[in-house]
Formats: structure tokens, C-alpha cells, sequence
């Protein structure tokens, strides 16, 4: 039989809770459709943390460097400063893997209410293609006391130092300044756009819509703009279009259905992806994917840890189901991948199962049981 090693992080919050209905599908999905899973579980998060100081060793890397993808469920904990955990756990996993696409469907399925009046189900149904490794997420910046030390700074930095700021920077001398870098990569653009169009071909859609901020951040994003163009040129028979990320806001409450692919750097990426989850639903429902199509790929939902819900059974698991389905397409497994998506369509559409965010009080578990029964039947 077909087998599977899948890392397990369930991390913070709710993501135990979350996970284990997750896995409880996937198993539902592999009995069905006749392969293994053998799940490696890792307890890295915040008690893990706050008991032995440590966040996510290179030894872990190492080890899921073996396996065929990670799972994890939401990491982040008010114990916790902001960023040690987001940073060191979930970032660090992505750019270790240099998961560069960050795969988020933007898709109301019926049964759910999206707060857009008059939209349906077939007006939400859209992919987005987050790039996920550089923009501003790069990690390279400082907070200085004084400006000197910025010139400074810059100047032993030499992939940043071009003799540009000293003449336009303008600076009190003793004024308290920090920066962050944002950067586009020709290869890091190339590849997520390429990867935007593939999908739009293998999906059958025929649009894909580039976003971006080039009126007011000109360096990165004509970079990236120029890419998309090249890209473009080799995929005729998809149209395009440019979308400043202020304007996208606007366009995907107004008109979500003239959106089909959008590929958008990281940090755009980032923002549009929680108002494509509200327009979709809700955080209970949207998944997301951190592919490297050639390396070990993590599967989570879009929500964080709610650490106040953490135990009460009230969350909604089907963000982190889908992102199983996801995993299991990621995987190969096309057909149970379709079997969890067609579990949850029914699940929402017959609507006896609800939980809170949907209006109803069917717990964690319970919605999680009614999607791994359907597997079973669809
Ligand atoms: C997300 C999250 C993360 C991000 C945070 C937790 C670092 O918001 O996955 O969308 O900014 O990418
Ligand atoms: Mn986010």
C-alpha cells in the first residue's frame, strides 16, 4: 500500500483541537481511497517554548526534510512576545523549504453567508497566489537611536548601500529612525507568476490579475510588473490585468467574480487574503497551502491560534479539512482530495451541521465527524 509520512505541528491556541479533526478526515479520505498515513507529531509552539526555551531546532528541519509534507495548525500565544513564535515557526518554515507559493482559494460554498449582499456562490470562486519568501518579509531592517547609525548601517550592508540615501535621506541628525527592506527577486517573481498561469491552465480559468504598488513603491513593483509581463507573453490565451492593492480591496467587494487568479507579493498577499476569507465566509473556512512544488510543502489554515476559544470545541475545523484536501492533491491523491472538497460541499449545503460562525452550535468535533462520515459517501 501507498504510504505517507506527514509532520504534525498542531502548535498553539486551537490548532490542537483543529488538527485532530483535520487528521481524522484525511485518515477518513486514505481508508477510503486505500493508502497510509503515518503522521510524525512535533510539539513545537508556546508551552514547548516557555518549558524549554527553545522555538524550532535545525535537528526538526532536518528530520521533515524526510517527510512528505507538514501540517500544522495555528501557532502564536499571548504568553509569547509577538513574532518569536510567528517568526520563528511558521516563517522560518517556509522560507527553510522556500515555499514559495502561498496557495489561498477564495471560494463561498453554498450553504455559507458571505456578508457581500447579492453575491453567490458562483460570484466567489477565485484563486490567490501569495508569493511567500521575500517583499517585506525578507527579515533584513533595523531600528536605530540616531541617524548616523543609519548611514552607518546601510553602509556596512553592502547589498543595500548604493550611495543613494545619503543624498536623498534627509535626517535630523540625533532623530530615532528604523527601516525595513522590501525585495523582489527576477527569479523569486518569475517563479510565482510562473506557477499563477500554470494554474490558471490547469484550472481552467482564463485570467490572471496582477497586483501590486507600483504608483507609489516603484523599484520592487515595477520589477515584479516587468515579470509579469515576460511571463504573460508566454501564455497567450490567458488574459491579463493590473491591479493596484488599494484598489483591489475595492474590487473584490464590488465585483469578486471578475477575479478568476491573482498573484500579488507577500505582504499584499498577506492583507487581501484575510478580506478574501471574510468575503468567503469567514476565517473558519478559508485554507491555505505553502508549496514548493519540488520540496516539502505545509498545509494550515489562514486563521491564527484564538487563543481565547483554545479548548471550548466551538471553532470552526474546516479551514485547516480543506487544507487537508489540499495536502492530499499536493500529494497525488487527486481523488480524495475531491472526496474531502465534495464532503464539505455537502456538509455546508445540507447545513444540519453548523458551527458557531455559521450560525449554528455544532461543536469542533461534530462538524469534523460530519465531514469524515461524508467522505465515506460521496
Ligand atoms: C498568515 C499570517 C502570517 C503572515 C503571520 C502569522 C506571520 O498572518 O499566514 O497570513 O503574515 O504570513
Ligand atoms: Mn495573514
Amino acid at each position: 500500500m501507498k504510504g505517507y509520512k506527514i509532520a504534525l505541528i498542531p502548535g498553539d491556541g486551537v490548532g490542537p483541537e483543529i488538527v485532530a479533526e483535520g487528521k481524522k478526515v484525511v485518515e477518513s479520505a486514505a481508508e477510503r481511497y486505500g493508502f497510509g498515513v503515518e503522521w510524525v507529531p512535533y510539539p513545537f509552539g508556546a508551552d514547548h517554548y516557555l518549558e524549554t526555551g527553545e522555538v524550532l531546532p535545525d535537528s526538526a528541519l532536518k528530520e521533515m526534510e524526510e517527510l512528505d509534507a507538514i501540517y500544522l495548525g495555528a501557532v502564536g500565544d499571548p504568553r509569547v512576545k509577538p513574532g518569536i513564535l510567528e517568526r520563528g515557526i511558521l516563517l522560518r518554515l517556509r522560507f527553510y523549504f522556500d515555499q514559495f507559493v502561498n496557495l489561498r482559494p477564495i471560494k463561498l460554498f453554498s450553504g455559507v453567508e458571505t456578508p457581500l449582499k447579492d453575491k453567490k456562490p458562483e460570484d466567489i470562486d477565485f484563486y490567490v497566489v501569495r508569493e511567500n519568501t521575500e517583499d517585506f518579509y525578507i527579515g533584513l531592517g533595523a531600528r536605530v537611536s540616531e541617524s548616523g547609525d543609519l548611514h552607518q548601517s546601510l553602509k556596512v550592508d553592502r547589498r543595500l548601500y548604493k550611495g543613494r540615501f545619503e543624498v536623498e535621506l534627509e535626517l535630523e541628525p540625533m532623530q530615532e529612525v528604523a527601516y525595513q527592506i522590501g525585495l523582489i527577486s527576477r527569479k523569486g517573481a518569475e517563479r510565482v507568476i510562473r506557477y499563477a498561469f500554470e494554474l490558471a491552465k490547469s484550472r481552467g480559468k482564463s485570467k490572471v490579475t496582477s497586483v501590486d504598488k507600483a504608483n507609489a513603491i516603484p523599484q520592487i513593483y515595477s520589477l515584479w510588473r516587468d515579470v509579469f509581463n515576460e511571463i504573460a507573453g508566454e501564455y497567450p490565451e490567458i488574459s491579463t490585468e493590473f491591479n493596484y492593492v488599494d484598489a483591489t480591496t475595492m474590487w473584490m467587494v464590488k465585483r469578486p467574480e471578475d477575479f478568476q487568479v491573482v498573484v500579488v507579493p507577500n505582504m499584499f498577499g498577506d492583507i487581501i487574503t484575510d478580506l478574501g476569507a471574510m468575503i468567503q465566509g469567514g476565517l473558519g473556512i478559508a485554507a491555505g497551502g505553502n508549496i514548493n512544488p519540488e520540496g516539502v510543502s505545509m498545509f494550515e489554515p489562514i486563521h491564527g491560534s484564538a487563543p481565547k476559544y483554545k479548548g471550548k470545541g466551538v471553532i470552526n475545523p474546516l479551514a485547516t479539512i480543506l487544507a487537508g484536501a489540499m495536502m492530499l492533491d499536493f500529494l497525488g491523491e487527486r481523488e480524495a482530495s475531491v472526496a474531502v472538497n465534495r464532503a464539505v460541499e455537502k456538509v455546508l449545503k445540507e447545513g444540519r451541521v453548523k458551527t458557531r460562525d455559521l450560525g449554528g452550535d455544532a461543536t469542533t468535533s461534530q462538524m469534523g465527524d460530519a465531514v469524515a462520515e461524508a467522505v465515506k459517501e460521496v
